[in-house]
């Protein structure tokens, strides 16, 4: 991880796109690991809650029956490692290890079958698409949405690391690439694409082969490579449902400058060898041995209890990690079955005995990597630089000893991290493929392991479009030898190592309708244009007709004329994707569960905080001080709150209304407050001395708010009489000149302050008079206190308030008063100069001038006036003024 980190910091590491994060997520059978990449946080992998570098594929999931009464159907969903004590539990509700079952259906038996029995308890049903779907408390899963939720919880956590590093800013990671392994079929990798697409937040999704995810991690470690030397390696993988062997050359060019490249040469596997099959192999080992050991128990009464047989598959889970590193592991099984507790030991020996038919199994991938070669270099073992070990089943020492034997130990490489290369490369591939960032350029030649090709229906012969070994992602497009004109659709099926897994039905009505046989008298071709995506997705992209012409000479003129695109229809073949319905259906059901996780979430943090709130209350109420000195009342109403609140809170539940433990919350924190502020009071005298004080400044006050009032309307008096020529009503329109919103804000209580703190002043007054200073009535007096107090401050601040809105409002009513004053001014004088100058020229009778002002609406109406009715100069003047 270090290495790689710092490896892309080398390079530069700009950012090119937005500030949105990849995702990489190395998805596998039993366990899953994620990094995530953004600007501010690169390459950090995703721990889980309890802080580790893995987290379990699966997850259990149980009614809620305490939040039966907003969701009867409401579930709760459980991840990470409680998961592993679920399924010894409530085999029925956990859902471990899905991988091997994406893109398959009932019919697949030996996935089926294998995977019951690994996993006995859980109901499995098919879905109307033909793929498989989990029953769980009578609510049927499709597979999709339950890997979905594994991916989705790897985002959320992704996103709230991302949250953590720079809470400023909205990154999300949007981009996610997942490691599949290179054997997948089109259905098991479209089964993954789905369920990544109900995933909230994730834009865009890859697929990365696994093998070559590591060799990038492999080169990127190393670094240095000799120039001009072809390098070959092998990757061999072995997790826990499958095992791969990746061959790939290493070729850094003669220019260093140039890009290193990696470039897949082989590849073998097999699909049901691993970590769980060795796993079930201890299991045989474990339950052979209990068998016997107590005979009184049947075989198919065990097989038949699929907690009992949960417990034995934890039990070997642990044996088989156990004998990685020791000769023997002791295995204790509490209450196998009818309550018998069950210990017993398995040695190293004893496994490696059961396994001995499949040794040979352990190193056929690698044979076959390099003798089914793509062809280009054919290199032999002893060509082979090294064998990279990944997946944590190589750890297993009957593994590396088969592998010791084919390459000897000196080509074994154990440089890279087994458990981590492919998250650390898939991360690096998603960055390049989605473009997010500039990393260290690599040039990665990957190849696809199968040979797609297809037929069109009504002919026998398969044709070869992209053949095993062929490089990816690449477009090709070919034209069919040229037939009659028909009424049929072209039907074109499409194959994957000759098993045909969609159908591709080509609407022909354009070509019946206008390809007649005068027309094209040579029949009609068509041209078909294959993709094989970077997710190694087999489809076809377009079709077009040509009319086939001999007579036409000009060839060019004839593809010009007479070609037409053709809509298409794919439908898959066995199980199907998901409809755009179905789809969006349970992208909102993902949605509403991970909502319904956080109100949980929130609700338990509150009463977890309004406990301790309790707890703390309680210990201040245990305090000696308080006990002898604090204010009585408001001590014994602070102890009945926590008796009654705690037992309040043994019956919360998810039923409880948020609100109405937010609101307990802050009753004990007020009231906690006031006891404190009041043991705080020692220091107040709190007598005779103090409260005339406070009666003196408190009518200082309400003097202060009343010399302002006096100010203001002094003011208003004032100008009243001297602005009356320009400003009718001056008191009109400074009401009408507005505060400012803040200030109105303030100012809309200010009536009950006022009135409050003129009762506490009364109050005051009264107390003066009885002089009760005693210390019988010390709580009521600082009560009374800490209420002047209050409503000082408030009351002040509002008057504050008052005075700079009052001032600045009075200051918007003089320049009112200046600005008409001085455009009163300016039309007098233009009048003036026009009486002088008709004066100069004599009485000339022309049309009086309009005179021009937009100030005034009186001189607009004037303007009417002036102009359908010729008036005096007089008149003029007069209605101006
Ligand atoms: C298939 O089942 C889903 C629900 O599981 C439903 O939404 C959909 O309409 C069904 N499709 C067909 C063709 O029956
Ligand atoms: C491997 O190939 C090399 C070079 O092509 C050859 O010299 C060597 O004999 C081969 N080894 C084996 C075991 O076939
Ligand atoms: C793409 O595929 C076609 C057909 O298989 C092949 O002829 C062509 O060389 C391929 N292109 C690349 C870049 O590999
Ligand atoms: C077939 O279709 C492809 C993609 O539209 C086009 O590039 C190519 O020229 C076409 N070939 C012929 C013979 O029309
Ligand atoms: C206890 O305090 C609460 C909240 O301050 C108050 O509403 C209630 O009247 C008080 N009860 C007693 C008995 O003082
Ligand atoms: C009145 O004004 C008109 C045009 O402006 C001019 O032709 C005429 O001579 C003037 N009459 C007198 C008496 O000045």
């Amino acid at each position: 991880m270090r290495g790689i980190l710092r490896l892309l910091f080398f390079a530069t590491f700009v950012v090119t796109g937005s500030l949105a994060a990849v995702l990489g997520v190395d998805y596998g059978q039993q366990n899953i690991k994620a990094i995530v990449v953004s600007p501010q946080a690169p390459l950090e992998l995703v721990l889980t809650p309890e802080a580790k570098r893995k987290e379990i594929s699966g997850l259990s999931i149980k009614r809620l029956s305490g939040y039966g009464k907003k969701d009867p159907n409401a579930i709760e969903r459980i991840y990470g490692s409680s998961v592993g004590s679920l399924a010894t539990r409530f085999p029925q509700n956990t859902l471990l290890h899905l991988k091997p079952l994406l893109g398959k259906s009932l019919e697949d038996e030996a996935s089926v079958t294998l995977y019951l029995k690994e996993h006995p308890g859980l109901e499995i049903v098919s879905t109307n698409r033909s793929t498989i779907a989990f029953v769980v408390d009578n609510v049927e899963y499709p597979l999709e949405e339950l890997v979905a939720m594994n991916i989705q919880e790897i985002v959320n956590r992704a996103d709230s690391l991302l949250k953590d590093r720079d809470s400023r800013t909205e990154d999300f990671a949007d981009k996610i690439s997942l490691t599949i392994p290179d054997f997948f079929d089109q259905h098991q990798r479209n089964a993954l694409l789905d369920a990544s697409s109900l995933a909230t937040g994730i834009k865009e999704t890859y697929l990365v082969s696994e093998g070559m995810s590591v060799a990038v991690n492999f080169v990127l470690k190393q670094r240095q490579f000799p120039p001009g030397e072809l390098q070959h390696y092998i990757v061999y993988d072995m997790g826990s449902g499958s095992t791969k062997a990746t061959m790939f050359s290493v070729l850094q060019p003669e220019d260093i400058n140039e890009p290193v490249v990696i470039e897949l040469e082989g590849y073998g596997y097999n699909p049901h060898l691993g970590g769980a099959k060795f796993t079930m192999d201890i299991a045989s080992l474990i339950e052979n041995k209990f068998l016997e050991k107590h005979s009184a128990i049947r075989t198919d009464e065990l097989h038949s209890n699929p907690k009992a047989l949960a417990k034995i598959s934890q039990a070997a889970e642990k044996a088989k990690l156990i004998l990685s590193a020791n000769s023997e592991a002791s295995i204790n099984i509490e209450s196998l079955i009818s309550d018998i507790d069950f210990r017993t030991s398995i040695t190293r020996q004893e496994f490696e005995d059961f396994i001995e038919d499949s040794l040979l199994e352990i190193v056929k991938p690698i044979n076959d990597a390099l003798t089914e070669q793509f062809g280009y270099y054919n290199t032999n073992i002893s060509g082979v630089s090294g064998v990279i070990l990944a997946g944590g089943s190589t750890r297993i020492p009957i593994i590396q000893e088969q592998l010791v034997k084919l390459v000897s130990e000196a080509n074994i490489l154990r440089n890279v991290n087994a458990d981590e290369s492919a998250v650390n490369g898939v991360v690096v591939r998603g960055i390049k493929l989605s473009n997010s960032f500039k990393t260290k350029p690599l040039n990665v030649i990957d190849r696809s392991v199968s040979t797609y090709s297809f037929k069109v229906a009504g002919e026998s012969e398969l044709h070869s479009v992209f053949i095993r070994g062929s490089v990816y992602p690449n477009k090709t497009s070919i034209l069919t030898s040229a037939n009659k004109v028909t009424s049929e659709n072209l039907v074109i099926d499409l194959f994957e190592n000759d098993e045909l897994f969609q159908t591709v039905t080509v609407n022909s009505a354009v070509v019946k309708n206008s390809y007649s046989s005068e027309k094209c008298p040579s029949g009609v071709a068509y041209n078909i244009t294959f993709d094989l995506s970077s997710d190694k997705l087999f489809s076809v992209q377009e079709v077009n007709s040509i009319c086939q012409n001999d007579n036409d000479i000009d060839e060019s003129k004839q593809i010009k004329n007479k070609n037409s695109r053709l809509s298409i229809k794919s439908e898959d073949v066995k199980t199907k994707r998901l409809s755009p319905p179905e789809r969006l259906r349970l992208y909102e059901h993902i949605k509403l569960l991970d909502k319904q996780d956080k109100e949980r979430f929130q609700l338990q943090e509150n009463l977890n905080i309004l406990e301790s709130k309790l707890y703390d209350a309680r210990n201040l109420l245990m305090d000696d001080e308080v006990a002898q000195k604090g204010p009585k009342s408001q001590v014994k109403n602070l102890s009945e709150m926590v008796k009654v609140y705690l037992d309040w809170l043994e019956d919360a539940s998810f039923n409880t209304d948020p609100d109405d433990i937010i609101d307990r919350i802050r009753e004990i924190g007020i009231l906690k407050k006031k006891i404190e502020v009041y043991m705080d009071s020692s220091k107040e005298s709190l007598d005779f001395k103090q409260f005339k004080g406070m009666l003196e400044e408190g009518k200082k006050l309400l003097n202060a708010i009343e010399d302002h009032k006096n100010t203001v309307e002094n003011f208003l008096s004032e100008y009243g009489t001297e602005f009356t020529d320009t400003i009718e009503n001056v008191r009109e329109e400074f009401k009408k000149t507005k505060q400012t919103a803040y200030i109105s804000k303030a100012l809309s209580t200010w009536d009950e302050t006022l009135t409050s703190f003129k009762n506490v002043i009364s109050e005051i007054d009264e107390l003066l008079v009885k002089n009760v200073f005693t210390e019988d009535f010390r709580e009521q007096l600082f009560e009374i206190k800490l209420t002047f107090d209050m409503y000082r401050t408030k009351l002040a601040e509002k008057l504050h308030l008052i005075k700079s809105g009052d001032e600045s409002r009075l200051n918007e009513v003089k320049k009112l008063y200046l600005r008409k004053f001085r455009s009163q001014k300016r039309k007098e004088e233009k009048l003036k100069r026009k009486l002088e100058q008709e004066q100069s020229r004599g009485n000339n009778q022309t049309e009086p001038e309009v005179i021009d002002s937009k100030d005034s609406k009186g001189t607009l109406l004037n303007d009417k006036k002036t102009a359908s009715n010729p008036t005096s100069k007089e008149d003029v003047l007069h209605d101006e003024l």
